[in-house]
């Protein structure tokens, strides 16, 4: 089979594709012939060896899969072999075929085809617990979502529109707040040219926003904190600007703030029932319509140009690896 392979830690340019010996499922496992797999920024980490775990050398990257069922291994009863399947693992993605334990594979939501289904979960589902399960949003009420044309960003505009939250977008460019006014942001504030604090809140009226998502941090985090109003919620959900933020606890104090984090690797683990909630509505959503923003599709051989462009702030919402072509 073909894979994408990190035989040194470095840039996403040092990735090759190589020809492995085709894999077997073990006890517990699937082997899932992959269609389609998401690019995720965690994978540009990995690659780096700068992420929370480590990928031993040499590893084929890739976290995020649809694909179908290809073979079950011992003491696995389904899903039949066939069926078409969704799944995130920590590396192996990036491959014609991956093994799995059956219990991280999920449904395609109905609707969706493989490249899709590859680029939905990981950021929808984040993106919906970060706004609903953790932040508390309801309708009518304002959201300050940074990296909005980003996966995550994108992502949380959109489920936030469906769900009537009123959505500021900050991105670094004009054409970057475009891709979040097109998903239904009512507002945007170029984070890079215009103060992200000052300009939040004259958009909202004075009052500032009631929830803030934050998968960027940096020295946004701090601006768009202070862009909250009395009682806000602030939700950091990732570094991608590779700076972890500090905030000072006065400011939490002085309004009577909320700071809460979301983490998709472990929320099945501890809250399984709103996880449960949380893929109900979404699948509704998908078949109100609701498609991830796939804005690029590679073949494998493109993957080094796929994960540089992520790593490089040039892409919006998900790139995507066609493992058929
Ligand atoms: N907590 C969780 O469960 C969870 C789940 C998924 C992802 N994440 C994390 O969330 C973060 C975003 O993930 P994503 O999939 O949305 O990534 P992405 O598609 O690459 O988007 C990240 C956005 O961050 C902004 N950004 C600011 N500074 C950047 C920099 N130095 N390099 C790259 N981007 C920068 C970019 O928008 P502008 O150029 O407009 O600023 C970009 O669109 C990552 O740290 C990821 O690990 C966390």
């Amino acid at each position: 089979m073909r894979a994408a392979r990190c035989t040194e830690y470095g840039s996403p340019g040092g990735l090759s594709v190589v020809e492995l010996d085709g894999l077997r499922p073990g006890p517990g496992e699937v082997l899932v012939h992959v269609h389609a797999a998401a690019v995720n920024f965690p994978d540009v980490l990995l690659v780096a060896n700068s992420y929370q775990v480590p990928a031993p050398l040499p590893f084929t990257p890739g976290s995020e899969f649809a694909g179908v069922v290809a073979e079950l291994g011992p003491g696995v009863s389904g899903p039949p072999v066939g069926s078409p399947v969704a799944g995130a693992v920590l590396t192996g993605a990036f491959a014609e075929q991956v093994v799995v334990p059956v219990a991280s594979l999920r449904q395609v939501p109905e609707g969706l085809d493989m490249v899709h289904a590859a680029a939905f979960h990981v950021t929808y589902a984040t993106a919906y617990h970060s706004l609903v399960t953790v932040g508390r949003g309801t309708a009518g009420e304002w959201v300050a979502v940074l990296g909005a044309a980003g996966g995550v960003g994108s992502a949380a505009v959109d489920i936030a529109t469906r769900l009537g939250m009123r959505v500021v977008a900050a991105a670094s460019s004009q054409q970057r707040l475009m891709v979040a006014r097109k998903l239904g942001a009512e507002a945007g504030v170029d984070y890079v040219h215009e103060d992200l604090k000052v300009r939040t809140r004259e958009l909202t009226g004075g009052e500032g926003v009631h929830l803030v998502i934050d998968p960027v941090g940096g020295d946004h985090a701090e601006a768009a904190l202070r862009a909250l109003r009395r009682g806000g919620r602030f939700v950091t959900v990732g570094y991608a600007d590779g700076k972890i933020p500090r905030i000072p606890l006065n400011l939490v104090l002085l309004k009577d703030l909320v700071v809460r984090g979301f983490e998709i690797r472990t929320v099945r683990q501890y809250a399984p029932d709103a996880v449960a909630a949380a893929d109900r509505a979404l699948a509704a959503m998908v078949r109100d319509g609701m498609r991830p923003l796939v804005s690029r599709v590679h073949p494998l051989a493109g993957v080094a140009t796929a994960l540089t462009d992520v790593a490089e702030r040039r892409t919006t919402g998900k790139v995507v690896l066609d493992l058929t072509s």
